[in-house]
């Protein structure tokens, strides 16, 4: 066992699932990995191994699967704590399959939070997001703002699950929780050799940049200029991805070294800054010198007009903060778009 102990990664050969557990790695924790691979593919072991030195034990089950997560459990109960990422997370596609995403985005978490009571297993840090507040009446967003209905199925299965997890903690479960409220986490790796990798047509806006940019998409859509931004296009707060791993390994610390105030917390993950869709497009092309194929189209239905994080108390709290610049994404994205394009070849 590694000096720091082990974690167990849910959704580790996901996009933030992956970065985190390199960050995990170098910090000297041993990485045990749950994913069904349902959005995800198992080659992402061998990249991790590649930039680490160090092969997480990869577990391919369903969370659903109660049998095979006790069995896991009894092999790892020597646990420190868990990182819980795997869950479906396309808003569109939730509104079509509610179902499908309440079992699979629920379930899990309870029975995750069932086996930590079982085998004593205390520290806990969540996979939330900025979709908890809706559109903002205030910007920046605090943790303070309220929960607001939520837009989709999706959206609905984060409060839900911040919920499950406060009220496990409230009913006197030796448990502790974090839950981390992303914001738009894009980029990838330095090394190019892990990134965001979806299937099929992508739903988020850097992906789709950049498999347009290499041909593999005739044209991004600008989903509406008619917002009331400064140039009419949607705001969000992107973060590098590689920033986000590193606030979840300062979370699982502040935890298991018992720094936490309270018993169950939630932080904002945001850089602090809002960048507009064309903002973001004119990064791309200035930090790889690409020229973008777009045309502005109707808006998206259930996009909110802006919003980005007040990291006044992550920052503080966690002593955490992100650091890398927009254009430090767009570039990093674009090198994993084509490095991992060649490989396929
Ligand atoms: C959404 C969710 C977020 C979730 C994330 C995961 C909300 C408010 N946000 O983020 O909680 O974690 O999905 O997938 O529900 N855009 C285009 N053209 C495109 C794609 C996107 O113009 O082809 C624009 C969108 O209108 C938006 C911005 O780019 O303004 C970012 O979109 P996207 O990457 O899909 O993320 P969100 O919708 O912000």
């Amino acid at each position: 066992m590694s000096k720091k102990g082990k974690i167990l990664v849910t959704g580790g050969t996901g996009y933030i699932g992956s970065h985190t557990t390199v960050e995990l790695i170098e910090q000297g924790y041993e990485v045990v990995i749950i994913d069904n691979l349902s959005n995800s593919d198992a080659f992402i072991v061998d990249r991790i191994e590649q930039i680490t030195d160090i092969r997480p034990k990869f577990y391919e089950f369903d969370l659903l699967d109660t049998d095979k997560l006790d069995n896991f459990f009894k092999e790892n109960a020597d646990l420190v704590g868990i990182i819980h990422f795997a869950a479906a997370k396309a808003v569109g596609e939730s509104v079509e399959i509610p179902l499908h995403y309440y079992r699979n985005n629920l379930v899990p978490m309870i029975n995750i939070l069932e086996a930590m009571k079982k085998y004593k297993i205390e520290n806990f840090v969540f996979s939330s997001s900025c979709t908890v507040y809706g559109q903002p009446d205030e910007l920046p967003v605090t943790e303070n703002a309220p929960v607001k209905p939520a837009e989709s199925p999706y959206g609905y299965t984060k409060q839900v699950n911040e919920n499950i997890l406060n009220d496990t903690i409230k009913s006197g479960a030796n448990i502790k929780g974090i839950a981390l409220r992303y914001f738009n986490p894009i980029g990838a790796h330095h090394s190019g050799l892990i990134g965001e990798l979806p299937k099929g047509v992508p739903n988020n806006l850097l992906p789709f940049i950049t498999q347009t940019a290499y041909g593999l998409r005739k044209q991004l859509s600008v989903f509406g200029e008619d917002y009331n931004t400064p140039d009419g296009s949607c705001i969000r707060d992107y973060i590098h991805v590689v920033d986000l791993a590193k606030a979840h390994i300062v979370a699982i610390e502040r935890l298991i070294d018992g720094k936490n105030k309270n018993s169950y917390e939630m932080f904002n993950i945001g850089t602090g800054n809002g960048f507009s869709v064309f903002e973001v497009i004119k990064s791309f092309e200035q930090s790889t010198g690409e020229k973008l194929n777009y045309k502005v189209v109707a808006r998206r239905a259930g996009d909110i007009e802006q919003i980005w994080a007040d990291t006044t108390i992550g920052n503080n709290e966690l002593g955490w903060k992100a650091t890398k610049t927009l254009d430090e994404m767009t570039l990093s994205a674009w090198k994993w778009e084509q490095n991992y394009r060649k490989d396929l070849n």
